[in-house]
């Protein structure tokens, strides 16, 4: 791009967005227009707050909801530890796009062979990780009737297909989208383009719209795949998937990527409530340097992470709470101390309660985990 560096968007690294829609001109994705939600059966939190910015094809999933017609919502995690707020987005997502016809179909993959070449996971621990993952899933509203759970590491269709894609790709290829990286993780690219593209086997029902929700780092193989879709189109009918991205948020300590080695920066949603609250309490926001200061000038929301991340992105589903809210701060009415103190009362409350129904679901997540669908 004239004078402009081009993003590199790394699935398996430290993307960072600073301007989305740059991000969609250089990459093609379309932004999600007002008049593209508002067909939505319902909007989500996510939608109505522009934290899914953009889409590939999101109208023909649109169509089909219209059209009372089958589609395919295909979406994976990488076991690599609990969840947090940034797998609880894309869950978030998956169960929304899951949720808006009786004729959807969910489809998770547990990405147990990604966790292994990216963080060395053995697949035992990504079991027992995956395991409490789906706890979390289920208690966050997954229907376990409505989805097709499968470990990567056991699902031959998937393997087969991450074969048969590898002879349409070349090295230059992979090295182009994703720059230089050890093949485990190539072929981890080619694995995901075999979930990806699984339920529109024929034992899934054959070709149908899918949609892939997922955050923006993923778009690399969002592409590849689209590429990989056409390529065999004559000989398995694929249609390209569709796909939905949501924004990388920041952890709490305003860091733009979150990495373990910063646990004050990782909500974990199974955490203990005190060990939350201290992360809360610390968070980064946008107070000014003393109080007088902040009464006189007022805060600054949008560079807050309680503002944005937690209460917008995750906590606080009143849209005319949270325009309050944004006013108090903005204005000077309400400074940092009470603020965090106020959210810390519903975010408490809000994983409190979580971690009551996540821990019921036990047993259903291990039958989940077995048997792949209850449905
Ligand atoms: N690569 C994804 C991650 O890092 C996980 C994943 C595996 C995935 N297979 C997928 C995401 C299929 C979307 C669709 O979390
Ligand atoms: Fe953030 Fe609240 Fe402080 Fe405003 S008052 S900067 S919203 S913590």
């Amino acid at each position: 791009m004239a004078g402009e560096e081009a993003f590199v968007l790394d699935p398996w690294g430290t993307s960072h967005v600073k301007d989305y829609d740059r991000l969609m001109k250089q990459f093609g994705i379309e932004p999600l227009t007002p008049e593209l939600a508002k067909r939505l059966p319902y909007q989500h939190r996510l939608v109505r707050r522009r934290l899914i910015f953009g889409h590939r094809d999101l109208e023909m999933i649109v169509k089909a909801i219209e059209g009372g017609t089958e589609y395919a919502v295909m979406t994976g995690i990488k076991p690599s530890g609990e969840f947090h707020l940034g797998t609880k987005l894309t869950s978030e997502e998956f169960i929304y796009f899951t949720s808006l016809s009786p004729k959807a179909r969910g489809f998770f993959a547990i990405a147990d062979l990604e966790a292994y070449a990216d963080n060395k996971i053995p697949l035992e621990e990504s079991y027992r990780i995956a395991l409490g993952n789906l706890m979390d899933m289920l208690a966050l509203g997954l229907d376990p009737r409505r989805v097709y759970v499968y470990r990567q590491s056991e699902e031959m269709p998937v393997l087969r297909l991450a074969f048969i894609f590898s002879r349409a790709v070349t090295y230059n290829t992979l090295e182009a989208i994703y720059g230089p990286r050890p093949f485990g993780l190539y072929f981890s690219a080619l694995v995901q383009a075999g979930d990806i593209l699984n339920p529109q086997l024929p034992h899934h029902g054959g070709p149908k719209p899918t949609l892939v929700p997922v955050g923006a780092d993923q778009d690399p193989h969002i592409r590849l795949t689209r590429d990989l879709a056409a390529k065999y189109r004559d000989e398995f009918g694929f249609l390209p998937p569709a796909a939905t991205y949501h924004r990388l948020l920041r952890d709490l300590t305003g860091q733009e990527k979150m990495s373990k080695r910063n646990p004050m920066g990782i909500l974990y949603l199974n955490e203990p409530l005190e060990s939350a609250r201290v992360k809360v309490m610390n968070a980064f926001t946008g107070g000014r340097a003393t109080a007088e200061e902040q009464r006189r000038l007022g805060g600054e929301p949008e560079k807050c992470v309680v503002f944005v991340e937690l209460l917008s992105a995750h906590f606080l589903e009143d849209d005319k709470l949270l325009e309050e809210w944004y006013w108090d701060c903005k204005t000077g009415r309400i400074l940092c101390g009470e603020c965090k103190a106020r959210a810390w009362e519903i975010i408490g409350s809000w994983l409190k309660s979580h971690q009551e129904k996540r821990a019921k679901m036990r047993d259903v997540a291990e039958r989940l985990l077995e048997e792949k669908t209850l449905g």
